[in-house]
Formats: structure tokens, C-alpha cells, sequence
């Protein structure tokens, strides 16, 4: 029978260590949710000691995840950030904690200034501790690809004796080569033995993630911890969507099972690169614009006569559909909209429904038609909007070739509304002083991206853009027919996720 391999998502923990990545709480639930529709098996949901936001988030996906889901909390070997873990995974049906120190010499001399022995004899003790909340306790060895194999083989030794249930062999700045990877596995497989589950977490700094991940499910392991549009740190993690594709594409050399249904691979990449803010590469394996487009006319030609030629599987394997977009008009009314959201997965509260019900038939006033991508893009502004500390209520926007380029804001703001004008190098330019003027927040743009949610002059306009405040960068995203109302509501959402940000570290330091 074939082994099942287990996958572990960790788009909302790792995955949100991409720069400029920041989910609200609503994002992370709303991706959870079809992390579980996707069929992993674990959803690893934050890091409950580093942010109250990421508390409240960890702790309404462990309440909302069917009960065959694990939820995981990362921790470090902290006694507050176990407790803090344990807290928010209490109604988990399925909890695991995620427990990591970095062991390498690296680690030991830069990051902790300790030695073996003395870091063997912490191990000991805090997953004794971990252990003891009676939830699953995964084992990380940071950065374990770059540790002394003999003192790494005593590390995971030490853990599972202190209670650890996983072991997961962290490639953290992927350094290793396919071969090396799976022997690592191999060889952990038999220090540990067969009773122990293993996993594989690997980065992409060397371009060889998926690879890696493949070659340690080779070497022995049961799980594999990946994220979605290979998000994360620096050059990113593993992508789910190639493991597991690669996984069915070549099950002549993969003998192996899993559980998820890839036909929810496309739509939840696609909602992920929304809520993210990060597009997708147009030639990224799997959920790229380009991976079923063809330029050559010999290509063109032999794909028309069986598509099997130039593509290595159908589409719809990953929910991915080439043309035939349903497309609604005025004439479709409330029943036609709502049932279209629910089919693209789309869930709103009853006032958003007005809302959006409301500007959808202006488009589609204004326009004949309007398109699955545009519904999609007004329904995620919604699910997208962080804790609004500050809205734009109103704007005015004047420029013109002998006029002098203004704008004027309305803002609802903690302690009532703020009217602010300012003049700018440009609307957009007058529209971002006006804003700042008024909250009296400033951060520093670093990039502004406009493109057309679909093809048409007359296509909703959607504006992301990366501010940064501080040193660290938020991404922004705005849709209107309008690009300055684009570019104000992209502001307005950066804005809004830096304050929530910046206030969730105050509670947390007045916790700790
Ligand atoms: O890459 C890494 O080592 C990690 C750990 C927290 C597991 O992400
Ligand atoms: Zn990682």
C-alpha cells in the first residue's frame, strides 16, 4: 500500500515572513478556511507570542478548523512562548506546538553564545515543559542542514526522550543539494527509528525547495511543510502547489498518497496572491499566468492536435479553466450576484453584501458586463480591509494641464473625522500628502504598481503599492474604476496594516 504523505501549510506563519507581508485577522481565517477545502493536514497558523493580532488569528482557526485539522502555533524554547501557544491553541480539537532553537555552530556562537552542552540541557527541559501542555509537540533544529550531524543526531535524540512527537529537518537557508537532503533524512530515519514522524521544511535560496522536498519525502519523511506561491523568507519556501504536482505528475517514481484535492490548488494561490499582495510570477511553475500558454507557432499548432504535446498535465487538474469566464450583467440581479460570489468561494457579512452588491451594479450600469476577476477583486477588498483605524470617507481630486494638482480628504479617524487638503507633484502624489496630513502617520513609498483587473479600458483599475514605516514594509492594495480612489484605498489599506501592526507590538510588549 502506498505511504501517505502529510502536508503542513505554513503560509500564515513562514509565509507571512515574506517582506511586506502582513495578513489581518479576517485574511488569515479566510485562508484557513481553504487551506482545510485544499485538504492539508496541518495548518500552521503563527506564532502566538509575537503579536496579539496573530494570537486572535491562531486562536479563531484552531475554533473554526474541522476537527481532523491540526492547527500549530510556532514557539520558540521559551517558557512564555509555549504558554502564549498553548493559550491561543486551547479550543484547537487537533493542537501542535511548533518548538525551534537554532543549533548549528553558527547558531550556538552568534545567535545564543552557548554551548552544546548547555543548549542540550535546554532542549532537555523546555520540551519537557512543551510536553507537558499534553498537545503535540513538533522539534525543530534550526538551521539544521548546517549542523555537526554527530551533535544533531544527540539534539533530536534529547528532544524525542523530553517528549517531542516530530522531528522536522529544517533546511533553513537552503543550503542543501537534492542528494544531500534525502541522505540527511535517511539517516535521521534511522537514529530515530520508524515510530517517530518525520518532516521536511525546505527553503529556496538555491532554487531547489521543491526539489529538496521531494528528495526528503524519498529519504523517509511523513510530512512536508510548504507554503502557497513558495512564500516566505528571502527567496521563499517549498511551494504546495509543486510538491504536490510533481508528486502526481511523476507517481511512476512518487509511490505515494496524500490528501489534497488539487482541483483547490488555483483558486486559493489566487486568493493567497490577493491577500498577500504579491502576484505570482508569470512563469511560476504551476499557478503562473504563462504555464499554459504558448508563443511558438510549432507549439501552437501540436498543442491544437493534443495538448499533451507541450503540457505536462490538464489544467483542470488545478481548477485552472482557459476561457469560457461566466460573466454577469445588471440583468443578473441580488440572487445572480450572491449565488456567483458563493461559487468563486466568496463569503461576506450582510452589510458588505449590500455594499458590494451596490457597486457591482454600477459597473455593470456602467459597463454591459463584468467578470468573475472583478467580482472576485470587489469581494476580497472586503476580506482584505484590516481593523479600520482610519477610512477614507470622501476625496476630491483636481488636476489638469494649467491647474495646480490638489487633493482633499475626508478621514474617520479614532477621534472623529479630519478634512485636509494638500497640493502634490501629481494627484496621486496629492492624494498620499492629503492622507498623511490628516492622520499625521507617515511612511515612505517604495513601489506603486497599477494594472487592469481584466482586459478592457473600462476594467476595474487595481493599485498595490509597498510603504514603509520604520524599517518594515506593508503592502497595499486598492480597486476602484477610479486609479485615484485606487491609489487612496491602496494607501489607506498599507496605512491601516502598519498601525494595526505597530499597536500589536505595544500590546505585546506590555504582556510580556
Ligand atoms: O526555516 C526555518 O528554520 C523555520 C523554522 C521556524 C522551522 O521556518
Ligand atoms: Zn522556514
Amino acid at each position: 500500500m502506498s505511504k501517505i504523505i502529510q502536508f503542513t501549510d505554513v503560509t500564515l506563519r513562514d509565509g507571512e515572513q515574506t517582506p511586506g507581508v502582513s495578513f489581518s485577522v479576517r485574511e488569515k481565517t479566510t485562508v484557513a478556511s481553504l487551506l482545510e477545502k485544499l485538504g492539508v493536514n496541518c495548518i500552521e497558523a503563527g506564532f502566538a507570542s509575537a503579536s496579539a493580532s496573530d494570537m486572535e488569528a491562531i486562536d479563531k482557526i484552531a475554533r473554526q478548523a474541522k476537527s481532523n485539522t491540526t492547527v500549530c502555533s510556532l514557539a520558540r524554547c521559551k517558557v512564555e512562548d509555549i504558554d502564549a501557544a498553548a493559550r491561543a491553541l486551547a479550543h484547537a480539537s487537533k493542537p501542535k506546538i511548533h518548538m525551534i532553537i537554532g543549533c548549528s555552530d553558527i547558531h550556538l556562537k552568534y545567535k545564543f553564545g552557548t554551548t552544546p552542552e548547555e543548549m542540550l540541557r535546554r532542549i532537555k527541559s523546555i520540551i519537557s515543559y512543551g510536553a507537558s501542555t499534553g498537545m503535540q509537540i513538533q522539534f525543530s533544529a534550526e538551521d539544521a542542514t548546517r549542523t555537526d550531524r554527530e551533535f544533531l543526531r544527540t539534539v533530536y535524540l534529547t528532544a524525542l526522550e523530553a517528549g517531542a512527537d516530530i522531528i522536522n529537518i529544517t533546511d533553513t537557508v537552503g543550503y542543501c543539494l537534492p542528494h544531500e537532503y534525502e541522505d540527511l533524512v535517511r539517516n535521521v530515519r534511522s537514529w530515530v527509528g520508524d515510530d517517530v514522524l518525520l518532516s521536511v521544511h525546505c527553503h529556496n535560496d538555491l532554487g531547489l525547495a521543491t526539489a529538496n522536498s521531494l528528495a526528503g519525502i524519498r529519504g523517509g519523511a511523513d510530512i512536508v511543510e510548504c507554503t502557497l506561491n513558495a512564500m516566505g523568507e528571502r527567496a521563499g519556501n517549498a511551494s504546495l502547489e509543486e510538491v504536490a504536482i510533481a508528486m502526481r505528475v511523476r507517481a511512476d517514481l512518487m509511490d505515494y498518497k496524500d490528501t489534497i484535492k488539487a482541483k483547490h490548488i488555483y483558486p486559493i494561490c489566487k486568493a493567497v496572491a490577493t491577500y498577500s499582495g504579491l502576484s505570482v510570477g508569470h512563469n511560476k511553475p504551476i499557478v503562473g499566468d504563462n504555464c499554459f500558454t504558448h508563443q511558438s507557432g510549432i507549439h501552437q499548432n501540436s498543442v491544437l492536435k493534443n495538448p499533451s504535446t507541450y503540457e505536462l498535465f490538464n489544467p483542470g487538474l488545478i481548477g485552472r479553466t482557459s476561457g469560457g469566464e461566466l460573466m454577469l450583467s445588471k440583468l443578473s440581479g441580488r440572487h445572480g450576484f450572491e449565488e456567483r460570489l458563493k461559487e468563486l468561494g466568496h463569503e461576506l457579512a450582510k452589510e458588505e453584501l449590500d455594499d458590494a452588491f451596490t457597486r457591482f451594479m454600477a459597473l455593470a450600469e456602467f459597463r454591459k458586463t463584468v467578470s468573475d476577476k472583478e467580482i472576485s477583486a470587489i469581494a476580497q477588498s472586503y476580506t482584505s480591509k484590516v481593523n479600520h483605524t482610519y477610512v477614507l470617507k470622501n476625496y476630491q481630486s483636481i488636476s489638469g494641464s494649467n491647474a495646480i494638482t490638489t487633493a482633499t480628504v475626508n478621514i474617520g479617524m479614532p477621534g472623529g473625522d479630519v478634512l485636509k487638503a494638500a497640493a502634490g507633484d501629481g494627484p496621486v502624489d496629492a492624494i498620499f500628502r492629503a492622507i498623511e496630513e490628516a492622520t499625521g502617520f507617515s511612511m515612505k513609498l517604495r513601489s506603486f504598481d497599477v494594472k487592469g483587473v481584466d482586459e478592457g479600458k473600462d476594467s476595474l483599475c487595481e493599485v498595490r503599492l509597498i510603504m514603509e514605516k520604520d524599517g518594515r514594509r506593508f503592502i497595499g492594495r486598492g480597486i476602484s474604476a477610479d486609479m485615484i480612489a485606487a491609489s487612496a484605498h491602496a494607501y489607506m489599506n498599507a496605512l491601516n496594516r502598519a498601525v494595526q501592526v505597530v499597536e500589536s507590538f505595544k500590546e505585546i510588549t506590555s504582556y510580556e
